[in-house]
C-alpha cells in the first residue's frame, strides 16, 4: 500500500511515488491514466522500475568525501546534475500553464527542460519563464509528413535559441495504450468530448483561463501549423495524421542539414541501431523505450544501457531514460555507463501534484540523494561514478 493511501493525503510528500499519488488524486481519471499508463499488459514499464530495483550499488567507506560535486555538462549544456527533464506531450494539461511551470523549476535546479512537440504551451511562453541569463529549453521534434511543417518548427526553435533537438524516433505510431482505450482518449469519436473535459477538469485554473476569460487553448509549437487552428479535435486529428511512419535513417541525414544545433536521437533500444546514430552524425543517443508506453515486451532501458554504452560509449553522448525513481537511480545509471537521465513521469506526477514548487523540491531531494550516493560509494566527481560502484556482479555488463 502506498503511504498516503494508507494515512491520508501526505502533508509532505517527500518521493516520486508520493508525488504520483497526489497526482492521482488530483487529476481526472483519464487525465491520471494517461500520464501513469504503459502499453499493453505494461510489463516493459514496470520492468524499467523494477530492474533499477536489482542493481547493487558498492558501499565504500574512509574516502575523503567533504567536497562532493554533482555538477556535469549534458549536451554542452552545465548542468547542476546530471538529469534532464524529458519531453511529456500535453504537460500543459496537468497544471495551468504546466510546461511554463516546469521550466522555471528546471531552471532554479539547474537542469534543462525539454518541450514536446505536443505540449500546450508555446516556445515563446516556455523561454519567457526562464528567468534571465538561465539556458533555453531543449526542443523534441516527432517528424511530421509535411516537411515544410518541420522547417517551419526548427527554424522557431533555432529563434528561440534553442540549440539541442531532441529527436523521437520511436513512435512511427502511437502505442496500444489500454488504460486510454478503456478511458475513451483513444477512441475517435469521443475525443472531442473528452478533450473538452480535459481542458477544463485539469486545473481549475483552465475554467478561469478557457471559460471566463475567452482565452482559447493552444497547441504550443503547433498552433501555426494546424489548419482550423485552435480546435482541440482539429489539433488531435491533425497530429495523428502527421506522424509519419516512413522515416529512415536518411531523413536525419535531412534533419542534420536543417539543424545547426546539438542532435539528439531519443529512443535508441539497440547496439546496432546505436552505432547508426552516430554513423549519422548524431550528438548523442537517449536510451529509452518511451517510458513502456510504445511496444510491450521490449528490454527495459537500465538493461539495454550496458551493451549500447560499450558499442558507442565513447564516441557519442549516451543518455538514457525510463524508470528513474530517484536520485540513487541517476547514479546507478551513471555507473552503467549513461552520461546523464531524462525524467518523464517523476516530474510530471509531481507538477500535477504541486506545480513548479513541487518540481523543484523532488529535483532538489534527488540531487542531494545523488549525492550521498556518491558520499557512500567513494566518488567525488560524477565522471568517476562507474562500473567500478557496482557490485561486482553488474560489472561485465
Ligand atoms: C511521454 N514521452 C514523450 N516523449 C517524447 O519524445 N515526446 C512526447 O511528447 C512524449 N510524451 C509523453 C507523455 C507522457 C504522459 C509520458 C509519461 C511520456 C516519453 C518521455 O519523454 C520519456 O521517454 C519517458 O517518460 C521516460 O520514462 P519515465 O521517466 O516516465 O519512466
Amino acid at each position: 500500500m502506498r503511504p498516503e493511501e494508507s494515512s491520508g493525503l501526505l502533508r509532505y510528500p517527500a518521493t516520486a511515488a508520493d508525488w504520483q499519488a497526489r497526482a492521482r488524486r488530483r487529476l481526472p481519471r483519464f487525465l491520471f491514466d494517461y500520464l501513469d499508463g504503459g502499453a499493453g499488459g505494461e510489463c516493459t514499464l514496470a520492468a524499467n522500475v523494477q530492474d533499477f530495483n536489482r542493481i547493487r550499488v558498492r558501499q565504500r567507506v574512509l574516502v575523503d568525501v567533504s567536497a562532493v560535486d554533482t555538477r556535469t555538462q549534458l549536451a554542452g549544456q552545465d548542468c547542476a546534475l546530471p538529469l534532464a527533464l524529458a519531453p511529456v506531450g500535453l504537460a500543459g494539461m496537468m497544471a495551468r500553464r504546466g510546461e511554463a511551470q516546469a521550466m522555471r523549476a528546471a531552471s532554479a535546479a539547474g537542469v534543462p527542460f525539454t518541450l514536446s512537440t505536443v505540449g500546450i504551451c508555446a516556445l515563446d511562453e516556455v523561454c519567457a519563464a526562464a528567468p534571465a541569463g538561465s539556458p533555453p529549453p531543449w526542443f523534441q521534434l516527432y517528424m511530421l509528413r509535411d516537411r515544410g511543417a518541420v522547417r517551419a518548427l526548427l527554424d522557431k526553435a533555432w529563434h528561440h535559441c534553442c540549440r539541442t533537438l531532441v529527436f523521437t524516433v520511436d513512435l512511427p505510431a502511437t502505442g496500444m495504450r489500454q488504460r486510454d482505450v478503456r478511458n475513451g482518449m483513444a477512441h475517435a469519436g469521443t475525443r472531442a468530448g473528452l478533450l473538452r473535459a480535459m481542458q477544463l477538469l485539469a486545473h481549475p485554473g483552465w475554467i478561469w483561463d478557457v471559460a471566463l476569460r475567452g482565452k482559447p487553448l493552444t497547441f504550443g509549437c503547433l498552433s501555426d501549423q494546424v489548419p482550423g487552428g485552435r480546435d482541440l479535435n482539429a489539433f488531435k486529428a491533425w497530429v495523428d495524421a502527421q506522424f509519419d511512419p516512413s522515416v529512415t535513417w536518411s531523413d536525419i541525414a535531412w534533419l542534420r542539414e536543417h539543424w545547426r544545433g546539438r542532435l539528439l536521437l531519443k529512443g535508441i533500444l539497440d547496439a546496432h541501431d546505436a552505432r547508426a546514430s552516430v554513423d549519422c552524425g548524431a550528438d548523442g543517443i537517449v536510451v529509452s523505450n518511451h517510458g513502456g508506453r510504445q511496444l510491450d515486451g521490449v528490454a527495459s532501458t537500465i538493461s539495454a544501457l550496458p551493451a549500447i554504452a560499450q558499442a558507442v560509449g565513447g564516441r557519442t553522448e549516451v543518455l538514457l531514460d525510463g524508470g528513474v525513481r530517484s536520485g540513487t537511480d541517476v547514479f546507478k545509471a551513471l555507473a552503467l555507463g549513461a552520461r546523464g537521465v531524462l525524467i518523464g513521469r517523476a516530474w510530471i506526477w509531481a507538477l500535477a501534484g504541486g506545480g513548479e514548487g513541487a518540481v523543484r523540491e523532488l529535483l532538489a531531494s534527488w540531487q542531494r540523494e545523488l549525492r550521498l550516493a556518491m558520499m557512500l560509494t567513494g566518488c567525488t566527481r560524477v565522471q568517476d561514478v562507474g562500473s567500478g560502484q557496482l557490485e561486482p556482479d553488474y560489472e561485465q555488463k
